[in-house]
């Protein structure tokens, strides 16, 4: 039951006023004690030539007549109608919605009809898949499921950097001091050090960078030689990658590089020419945005070759081209705000309607305190060890809080990867998130592994009780039972869920999920401190283990939105 449209109905039989006009005025207050829905009536003042109190206290007298079952009381008080839901029904209600959709509780058709793509990840190949690039794909990675969830058709794309002028530094390292074997066993290392080692030798003999230079040119020209050892440092970088999306359970619909759009940056170039928006600049092309207040935008280099701008418009326009898509969204680090702002312009100054549907989804950084990894000391810390990390000190929590767990190493999996997913997502993505393994890992703390324990403590209750975990409970209680404070607290907070995800979408806001699913964590908890569920009254005792049966499916189902695993126990 949708209760906000129920009371703007009411409220308009009363005032002969549009519902939807009405239900835009509708609040929630914080405080309780001034009812779970409140209706300001400082907008009839004019018309009515009444003050807002008066108004409020005619109004809700005329409600009261008409008042529904699940109203339990109206009250006037200043120039607000407070409306009070009888706590009973609205438990009730509540509980059997998220039973009768289960998995679905709070998916929708909002999306329907509707394409949208998420890009996300896009590590570079031969260089490591640092922490900002496990920021990246754990944000993506949400907002891919959150849009899924309300019915979007979503496709996923990791838009790898495969192309540009250090593959052809890295072939030609790989020739002069490279050798198969090593490189097959270090993976990415073994070609980050090679790397590193053309730049140090490059100092001393610039002319290795005439030769890596060719060799750019001659893969361009569909060179076999150059293009076999290219494809084989991508099929290398994607092992080490693929280990990581592994765990993290990330999977691409597609999987297409930068590479896959060289042979469109031409007509990129000649259309932006034909429309007469590029103009030469130091012996270069570019659009000239001084009029949007940003710098302009790059297209080719004096030598003919093409940038990273160009290559996103290529590619922007082949996705169009290609999927007509609603929206396109875009993860990357804030350092890129400009680079988007401004080739996104450019897609707009070409004339194309559906610019409206870019969007760059930006996000903080990573500030690792000191200790082993420390950002402060400049060096990329590189995401697998983060994870590495975060499992080995949840086994020893393990270990320590609860030894005879079984199946530790899987469980030890969850809440490490758990608890550095959820820490990303429990602030707005703008901001930068603070490292902090203690605060990341503290069990009673606003952390992952807070709510991952309440969700286990829901399995246990009901466990305990002899039920499955999704046992049915609907017909075998009276919801007359959870009319406490404290339960209805868990009752609200499970019926609000759904707008929620709702708001996190519109918003491209995880956070909005990480924190409701605290909240509700909170709510349950302090619920089980106060009132003792296993009581022998059986119908009290059923009423309070449907309330931590639902409690159990929307924390499983909401950490799921946010690529969390719950364990049964921990
Ligand atoms: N590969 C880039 C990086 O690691 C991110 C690419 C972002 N996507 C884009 N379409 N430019 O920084």
């Amino acid at each position: 039951m949708n209760y906000k449209n129920e009371l703007a109905n009411l409220l308009s039989r009363c005032t002969s006023l549009p519902a939807d006009e009405l239900l835009q005025a509708i609040e929630t207050p914080q405080d309780q004690k001034m009812g779970h829905l409140a209706f300001p009536c400082f907008r009839f003042a004019k018309e009515m030539k009444k003050a807002p109190p008066v108004i409020a206290q005619e109004m809700s007298e005329k409600l009261k007549n008409e008042c529904p079952p699940w109203i339990e009381e109206i009250r006037a008080t200043g120039p607000y109608i407070n409306v009070f839901f009888d706590k009973a029904a609205f438990a009730a209600d509540t509980l059997e919605a998220v039973y009768k959709e289960s998995e679905a509780y709070g998916s929708s058709t909002q999306g329907a009809g509707q394409k949208v793509l998420v890009e996300y990840s896009s590590p570079n190949i031969a260089k490591d898949f640092h922490v900002g690039h496990f920021a990246n794909t754990v944000l993506g990675k949400a907002l891919d499921n959150i849009f899924r969830h309300l019915g979007y058709d979503v496709t996923s794309i990791n838009h790898l950097g495969d192309w540009g002028t250090q593959f052809g530094k890295l072939i030609t390292a790989y020739l002069k001091w490279g050798s198969k074997e090593e490189i097959e066993k270090t993976e990415i290392a073994g070609l980050v050090k090679l790397y590193v080692r053309f730049h140090e030798e490059a100092d001393n003999d610039p002319s290795l960078n005439d030769e890596a230079r060719s060799w750019v040119v001659k893969m361009e020209k569909g060179d076999e030689e150059g293009l076999a050892l290219w494809r084989w440092f991508i099929s290398l970088s994607l092992r080490e990658f693929d280990r990581i999306y592994k765990r993290l359970n990330v999977e691409f619909d597609l999987t297409r590089g930068e590479s896959y759009y060289t042979d469109k940056m031409e007509a990129v170039a000649k259309t932006l020419a034909d429309k007469g928006l590029m103009v030469e600049s130091e012996g270069a092309q570019i659009v000239d945005l001084e009029a949007y207040g940003m710098p302009p935008c790059l297209i080719l280099r004096s030598d003919g070759g093409t940038l990273y701008p160009t290559r996103d418009i290529a590619a922007a326009l082949d996705r169009y081209q290609t999927f007509k898509f609603d929206k396109c969204l875009y993860l990357t680090g804030n350092e890129q705000i400009l680079h988007f702002a401004q080739w996104m312009k450019v897609i707009e100054l070409m004339g194309n309607e559906w610019a409206k549907g870019l969007v760059h989804v930006s996000y903080g950084m990573y500030n690792f305190e000191d200790g082993k990894m420390s950002t402060r000391r400049g060096q990329v810390i590189k995401a697998e060890d983060v994870l590495n990390e975060a499992v080995a000190k949840t086994r020893e929590i393990i270990e320590e809080k609860n030894p005879n767990l079984s199946d530790k190493e899987t469980v030890a999996e969850q809440v490490g990867l758990g608890a550095l997913i959820f820490n990303k997502l429990y602030n707005s993505r703008v901001k930068d998130t603070v490292f902090n393994w203690k605060h990341i890992l503290n069990f009673d703390g606003e952390t992952g592994p807070y709510v991952q324990y309440a969700h286990a403590r829901c399995c246990s209750v009901l466990a305990k009780a002899g039920l499955s975990k999704d046992a049915d409970l609907i017909g075998s209680f009276d919801a007359k039972h959870l009319a406490d404070d404290e339960a209805f607290a868990v009752a609200r907070l499970l019926y609000d869920f759904p707008a929620s995800i709702v708001d996190a979408a519109s918003k491209y806001e995880p956070f909005l999920i990480a924190r409701h699913l605290m909240a509700i964590a909170q709510a349950y908890n302090a619920f089980y401190h106060k009132h003792i569920i296993l009581v022998d009254d059986q119908e009290v005792k059923n009423a309070r283990l449907a309330l931590t049966s639902a409690t159990r499916q929307v924390l499983r189902g909401g950490l799921k939105l946010l690529n969390i695993t719950a364990p049964e126990s921990m």
